[in-house]
């Protein structure tokens, strides 16, 4: 752990639409702020139903919601205007120059997906700002999601491809670029919004790839397609190297409710609760049942914390473990990485350079390796029990100095 680091703990919620991800993460906020935690429930969802569920409007800014707790909706358009205007302004010269006109240039350069990145940015903020204990994100629902925080990576990759990093070189090459083409050069205000935009994404997968200050939970309902679609978030989430602490099984029918007529949908949740917890062990399956009525306001969503939790405190960790592992087998090293659910079939695996490529389904990812790992090649792989292992062999011997090829 950072020591002296001021570390809020974050906790991001997300599942199929409609499972009761809102409900759960204000109802999760509510529990640690009145516990005694200096608590921020956000939401990336554009559809304002953070709102309808604490039945309070949120603004763009923390808005009081009752004691130690705050709500915010994130207006991730508002940050992205901040950070990324120069960057911006030079893409639509760019595409202006290879003849798009402007107003269609304008709305190239909001890269798709960009704008939630901001919103990202704004967790991050949080998370380190020493000034909460608790930052609870109400996700949008799961392809967003997955897509959101793929973003930090596969932006990042293609920003270093896009922007050389040496400033230096650039401002040598860059006059001579503009006297041989019209091109727009990207200047030095640019590079600058460039790095810090580098600078900002690195922070974020930092902040909600660390096991320790984050923890992602998955909400489901006890129903095959929603099962389905979780433990393709949980292969993804894994992929990107987020941790899975816990799975919220919700709306699970009461013991109390005896009319015959719901005997067939008892034994149904009963199986399907049965394959939530085996198919996600080790994590622990938190339950809720389905209410009465619909769970909106403090005092709902009270009563709904308490059941969920228990005795538990729902802002630690709920479950221990990395996504990923590098270990030493005798003289190899292995690289271990989560894949849980995955199939042989949709794995693609490549190495360029200091990277490990890894692809499963439409997903894929550029891990970077560390430096001891560097010289050695892959020399085996496979995927079991929800395990891809990597193996890497021994050392290539360094060049001599001054060898010709
Ligand atoms: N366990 C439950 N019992 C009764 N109603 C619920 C339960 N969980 C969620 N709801 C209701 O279902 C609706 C959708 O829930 P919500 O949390 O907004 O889902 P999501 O954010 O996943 O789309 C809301 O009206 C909410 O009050
Ligand atoms: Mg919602």
């Amino acid at each position: 752990m950072s020591g002296a680091r001021p570390s809020g703990r974050t906790l991001l919620f997300t599942g199929k639409g409609g499972v009761g991800k809102t409900t759960v993460a204000a109802a999760t906020a509510l529990r640690c702020a009145e516990a005694g935690k200096r608590t921020i429930v956000l939401s990336t969802d554009p559809a304002h139903s953070l709102s309808d569920s604490l039945d309070l409007a949120l603004g763009t800014r923390p808005t009081p919601v009752a004691d130690g707790l705050w709500g915010q909706q994130l207006d991730a358009r508002e940050r992205m205007e901040e950070a990324w205007g120069d960057i911006q302004g030079w893409l639509t010269d760019v595409f202006e120059w290879a003849g798009v006109d402007g107003i269609e240039a304008e709305e190239l350069a909001l890269l798709p997906g960009l704008e939630e990145v901001f919103g990202l940015v704004d967790i991050k903020t949080y998370a380190d700002s020493g000034e909460w204990d608790v930052i609870v994100v109400d996700c949008a629902p799961t392809a967003e999601t997955i897509r959101l925080l793929s973003l930090p990576d596969v932006l990042r990759w293609y920003m270093q491809r896009v922007f050389p990093t040496s400033r230096r070189l650039h401002r040598a090459v860059a006059p001579v670029l503009s006297r041989v083409t019209s091109l727009p050069v990207a200047g030095d205000r640019v590079f600058g919004s460039a790095e810090r935009f580098y600078a900002q994404l690195d922070g974020v997968k930092e902040v909600l790839a660390d096991t320790v200050r984050t923890s992602v939970r998955l909400v489901v309902n006890p129903e095959k397609m929603v099962i389905a679609e979780a433990r393709r978030t949980a292969t993804y989430l894994a992929l990107f190297g987020y941790g899975v602490d816990a799975v919220v099984a919700n709306r699970l029918l009461p013991d109390a409710v005896s009319d015959p007529w719901f005997d067939r949908w008892k034994a149904l949740h009963a199986e399907h609760l049965v394959a939530i917890d085996e198919g996600f062990a080790p994590l622990p399956v938190l339950r809720s049942e389905l209410a009465g009525e619909e769970v909106v306001g403090l005092d709902r969503l009270r009563a709904f914390g308490a059941a969920l939790y228990g005795e538990a405190d729902p802002s630690t960790r709920l479950h221990d473990g990395e996504p990923m592992r590098i270990m030493a087998r005798g003289d190899d090293v292995e690289l271990q990485l989560d894949l849980p659910f995955a199939d042989k079939d949709e794995l693609e695996l490549g190495r360029h350079g200091d990277e490990l490529l890894v692809a499963v389904g439409p997903y894929r990812r550029a891990i970077v390796l560390p430096d001891s790992m560097h010289r050695r090649t892959v020399t085996g792989a496979g995927l079991r029990d929800g395990h891809l292992r990597v193996t890497f062999g021994v050392e290539t011997p360094p060049r001599p100095t001054g060898a010709r090829r």
